[in-house]
C-alpha cells in the first residue's frame, strides 16, 4: 500500500458505514445485551457465536476467531483487498475517495478481468449465431435447450480457432497480460519465445455470473465425447470455484427459501427451463463448506440432485454432513427413471420432477433408508441391530421426528412403537452426555486449531499471551497510560508475533499522537492481525484496565523474559544482553 487514508477519512467512512447495518445486510443479527449476535458467515455453525459490538464498531466469531471493524468485513465477505473494501463501503455511503496515489494495482486488474469477461461473453454468445457457432447451437438444440434458456443463461460458442478471443479483445484494448489474468488467454514457452492461444476453442460455453452480476468465469463443454469433457476457469483474481455456485444469481430471487442443488450446467439449465428457477450447481468441485456456507444465506431447506450412481450418492453423504452442521434442511431426491434431472425432464417431463421432488426423502428418511440397506431386517439380528442404529440417529432428531419414525419403524417392522422409543431416549442419554464431554473441548480444540495456525507460539505460551493480551487492551482503552508505561515497554519484552506486531503498530501510533480504533489500526495490519484486535476487544470485559494490572503483566513478561535469555543468549541484543548480564550481577 503506497499511500495510508487519514484518520479523518477512515472515521467518516465508518461513521456512515454503521457496522450493525452493514453486517445486517449479510446476515441476520440479534440483539443481545449491549451487542448483536448471528450465525457466523466465515464458518457454518447451527448456534450463533458471531457477535457485532455496537460500542468498538468490532465484530469477532468465538467459533472461528474471524474478526475485525467494518472494513475488514468487507474485505473478507466480499473477497476483496483493503483498498477495494473502503472504495466498496465509500461508494456505498455516497463518499468520494480522497484522490491520492494508493496502490491500486490489484483493483485496476480485478476490474479489467471483470470488463475482459463481459466482452468475451458477449462475444461467445454472439458468435452462437453465426457461422462458427453452428455446431454449438446445433449442440444446445440437439440437448432441447431453447433460445429462451440460450438468452437468459447466456450461452455462447467458442469457435474452432486458436486466436478468434484473443484477436477480438485485443482490438478492443485488452492487454494480453489481462487477458492471461483472466484465464482467457494461455501460452506455452519455447525457446523463449512465448505462444500464446485462446483457453476455449471449439466449446459450447456457459459463463458463470457472481451475486453481483459480473461474468467471473466459463465452463466450456466439448461437443463430443471426447476428454475432458469441460475446460473451466481456474481461479483468477475475481474467482475461486470453491466459492461459487453456477446460477445462484438466478436462484437467490424469490425461491422461497428452497434450493436445488444439482451437479451440472446442463441440469440447471434443464431445470430452470421447466421452471424451477432455484437450481445451481457447483462448479466441478465437490461441494465446499463455503458454498455449504453461501446457500444458508439465501435457503432453510436445500433439495439434493445427484445423479444415482454410486459416485452421486457418495456426493450426497458428504453434502447432508456438511449441512447438518447448519441450520439448512437437507432433503433428498431419489432420481429415477433417468440419472440426471436432465434427462429426467426431457424423457419423463417435468411433472415428473416435481414429483420427485414433492417426495424427497429428508434427511431422516435418507438416513434410516442407507443404514436399512446395511442390514437383512427380515432376520431378529438383523433386525435389532438396524433399530439399535436406527435409535441412536433418531436420538439426534426432535420429539416430533422420534415419534413420526418410531410409529413408522415400530408398523414396518412389527416391533412395538415404545419399545423403539424406549430404545431412543437411551440412545439420547448416552448422546447428551457424550455430547456435553466433548462439545466444550470440540469448541476449545476448533478455536485453538486456528490459533495454532495463526500464531503457533501463543498456545505454547499462554501465560505470557495472557500478560501480553492485558497490556495491550489497556492501551488500545487509555492511551494515556503508555507515557508512564513507555520506559518499561520495549518491542522486546513481546514474545508471542502477533502480539508483537500488534504493540509495534500501537505503540508508534500512540508516540505520534495518532488514535488506536481499530478502524485506524486496520489499514495497517493483516487479516489475522485484524482479528487479533477483535479479539481483544472482545475479550476486554475480562480485563480490569487497571495501571497496576498493566505493571503486573509488565513484571510477568520481564520474568519471562529473563528466562529465555539465560536459555538462549545469541537472541540477544547488545543492549539486552548488557542490561541482562548486570540484573543477573546483582542477583549474585
Ligand atoms: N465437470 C468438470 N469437468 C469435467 C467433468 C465435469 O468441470 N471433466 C463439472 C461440470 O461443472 C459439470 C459437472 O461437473 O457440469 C457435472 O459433470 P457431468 O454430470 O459429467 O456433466 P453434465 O453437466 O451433466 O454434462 P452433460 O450432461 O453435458 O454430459
Ligand atoms: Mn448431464
Amino acid at each position: 500500500m503506497a499511500m495510508r487514508f487519514t484518520d479523518d477519512f477512515i472515521d467518516r467512512l465508518r461513521d456512515s458505514n454503521d457496522i450493525e447495518s452493514v453486517i445486517s445486510s449479510y446476515i441476520e443479527l440479534r440483539r443481545r445485551g449491549r451487542n448483536l449476535v448471528g450465525l457466523c458467515p466465515f464458518h457454518n455453525e447451527k448456534t450463533p457465536s458471531f457477535t457485532v459490538y455496537p460500542e468498538t464498531a468490532s465484530y469477532y466469531c468465538f467459533g472461528c476467531g474471524a474478526g475485525g471493524d467494518v472494513i475488514g468485513f468487507i474485505r473478507n465477505i466480499e473477497n476483496l483487498d483493503y483498498v477495494e473494501a473502503v472504495k466498496f463501503l465509500a461508494d456505498r455511503a455516497g463518499i468520494k475517495m480522497p484522490d491520492a496515489n494508493y496502490d491500486d494495482t490489484t483493483a485496476n486488474l480485478r476490474r479489467r478481468i471483470y470488463e475482459a469477461n463481459r466482452e468475451a461473453a458477449r462475444f461467445f454468445h454472439e458468435t452462437l449465431f453465426t457461422e462458427q457457432g453452428k455446431a454449438q447451437l446445433e449442440y444446445l438444440q440437439r440437448r432441447n435447450v431453447s433460445p429462451k434458456m440460450i438468452k437468459h443463461f447466456g450461452l455462447g460458442a467458442a469457435p474452432d480457432d486458436w486466436h478468434a478471443l484473443e484477436n477480438h479483445l485485443t482490438a478492443k484494448g485488452f492487454k494480453r497480460s489481462e487477458l492471461i489474468a483472466a484465464n482467457l488467454l494461455r501460452y506455452s514457452e519455447k525457446n523463449g519465445k512465448k505462444y500464446f492461444y485462446d483457453a476455449f476453442r471449439a466449446k459450447v460455453m456457459y459463463p458463470v455470473i457472481d451475486l453481483r452480476g459480473n461474468v467471473v468465469a466459463f465452463g466450456g463443454r466439448v461437443l463430443d465425447n471426447s476428454k475432458p469433457k469441460y475446460i473451466n476457469t481456474s481461479d483468477t483474481l475475481v474467482y475461486k470455484k470453491s466459492n461459487e455456485l453456477f446460477a445462484l444469481n438466478f436462484a437467490k430471487n424469490g425461491n422461497d427459501r428452497k434450493i436445488i442443488l444439482c451437479e451440472g450446467y446442463m441440469d440447471v439449465i434443464a431445470l430452470h427451463g421447466a421452471g424451477f428457477e432455484n437450481a445451481v450447481a457447483g462448479l466441478g468441485t465437490a461441494l465446499t463448506p463455503e458454498q455449504v456456507s453461501l446457500i444458508s444465506r439465501y435457503a432453510d431447506e436445500v433439495a439434493l440432485c445427484y445423479d444415482s450412481d454410486e459416485a452421486g450418492q457418495k456426493a450426497v453423504r458428504a453434502a447432508l454432513a456438511l449441512f447438518s452442521k447448519t441450520g439448512v434442511r437437507a432433503k433428498v431426491i431419489r432420481l429415477s427413471g433417468g440419472k440426471d434431472p436432465d434427462e429426467i425432464i426431457r424423457v419423463h417431463g417435468k411433472e415428473m420432477f416435481a414429483k420427485l421432488l414433492n417426495s424427497a426423502d429428508n434427511d431422516t428418511e435418507y438416513k434410516l433408508s442407507v443404514l436399512r440397506e446395511k442390514y437383512v431386517v427380515e432376520t431378529a439380528d438383523g433386525k435389532m441391530n438396524f433399530l439399535r442404529e436406527a435409535s441412536k440417529y433418531l436420538a439426534t432428531t426432535d420429539a416430533l421426528e422420534r415419534d413420526i419414525y418410531a410409529m413408522k419403524l415400530a408398523d414396518e417392522l412389527q416391533v412395538s412403537k415404545d419399545a423403539i422409543l424406549n430404545q431412543i431416549k437411551d440412545a439420547a442419554r448416552k448422546e447428551r452426555y457424550n455430547k456435553s464431554k466433548t462439545q466444550l473441548s470440540e469448541a476449545q480444540k476448533q478455536v485453538q486449531n486456528i490459533e495454532k495456525a495463526i500464531d503457533p507460539q501463543r498456545l505454547k505460551n499462554m501465560r505470557i499471551a495472557k500478560a501480553e493480551d492485558t497490556i495491550l487492551i489497556t492501551l488500545l482503552n487509555n492511551a494515556g497510560f503508555y507515557k508512564s508505561l513507555k520506559d518499561k515497554l520495549q518491542s522486546d519484552l513481546f514474545f508471542t508475533p502477533v502480539n508483537k506486531q500488534l504493540f509495534s503498530v500501537i505503540s508508534s501510533r500512540i508516540e505520534g499522537g495518532e488514535r488506536v480504533d481499530i478502524s485506524h489500526l486496520s489499514q495497517f495490519l493483516t487479516n489475522e492481525e485484524t482479528s487479533a484486535v477483535a479479539k481483544l476487544l472482545a475479550n476486554q470485559s475480562l480485563v480490569s484496565n487497571t495501571m497496576q494490572e498493566c505493571e503486573d503483566c509488565i513484571i510477568v513478561l520481564q520474568e519471562e523474559q529473563k528466562k529465555r535469555l539465560v536459555q538462549n543468549p545469541s537472541q540477544m541484543s547488545d543492549d539486552s544482553f548488557l542490561e541482562l548480564f548486570s540484573s543477573l550481577n546483582k542477583d549474585v
